[in-house]
């Protein structure tokens, strides 16, 4: 079994499993997350095993900080640590590129898995964005300062 962590930067860099694991969740749909990345401000880290993608993560760069604004992990590879690697490779790039010094997150209050995964990140909840979200509902922010080693 093979198995790796992919960045992409540009919307034709999607491959059709990537596509297929947008797709799955309706979060966002595929244009949305095309113009995202065609701005050239997103980067798109995935996890690929044996050619099936087994999540995503899209990241903005924000300057000095990042917002991640999609994680989404494919139903039977959930409870592995997948989304947690996910975030860690966010967050060891964001170190490496030397400028992002803090991460940012959204997440819907009624989400508290999303919520104890980033917990288990070391991740702060240091307030509410109100109307985040496009059906009007408030967002619980959290932040993790990244540590240079
Ligand atoms: C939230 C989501 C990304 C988690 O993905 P995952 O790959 O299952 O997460 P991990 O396996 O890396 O979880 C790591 C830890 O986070 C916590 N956690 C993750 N999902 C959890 C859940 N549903 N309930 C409780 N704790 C959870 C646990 O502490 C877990 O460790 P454990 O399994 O050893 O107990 C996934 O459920 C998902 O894609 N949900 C739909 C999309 C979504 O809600 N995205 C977040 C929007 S802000």
């Amino acid at each position: 079994m093979t198995s790796s962590f992919v960045k992409y930067q540009q919307p034709s860099e999607l491959t059709p499993a990537i596509i297929a694991c947008v797709e799955a969740w309706d979060y966002w749909p595929l244009k949305e997350f095309k113009d995202a990345l065609a701005t050239g401000n997103y980067t798109l880290f995935a996890r690929i095993c044996d050619g099936v993608c087994s999540g995503v993560l899209l990241v903005v760069n924000l300057g000095d900080a990042a917002d991640v604004v999609y994680i989404y992990t494919e139903p039977r590879f959930r409870r592995q640590g997948l989304a947690l690697q996910l975030l860690r490779e966010c967050e060891r790039t964001g170190k490496s590129d030397g400028l992002v010094q803090k991460l940012f997150l959204e997440v819907r209050p009624d989400n508290g898995g999303a919520q104890k995964l980033y917990e288990s990140f070391q991740m702060q909840l240091i307030g509410t964005r109100k109307n985040y979200y496009k059906d009007g509902s408030d967002a619980l922010v959290y932040r993790k300062v990244l540590q240079r080693s």
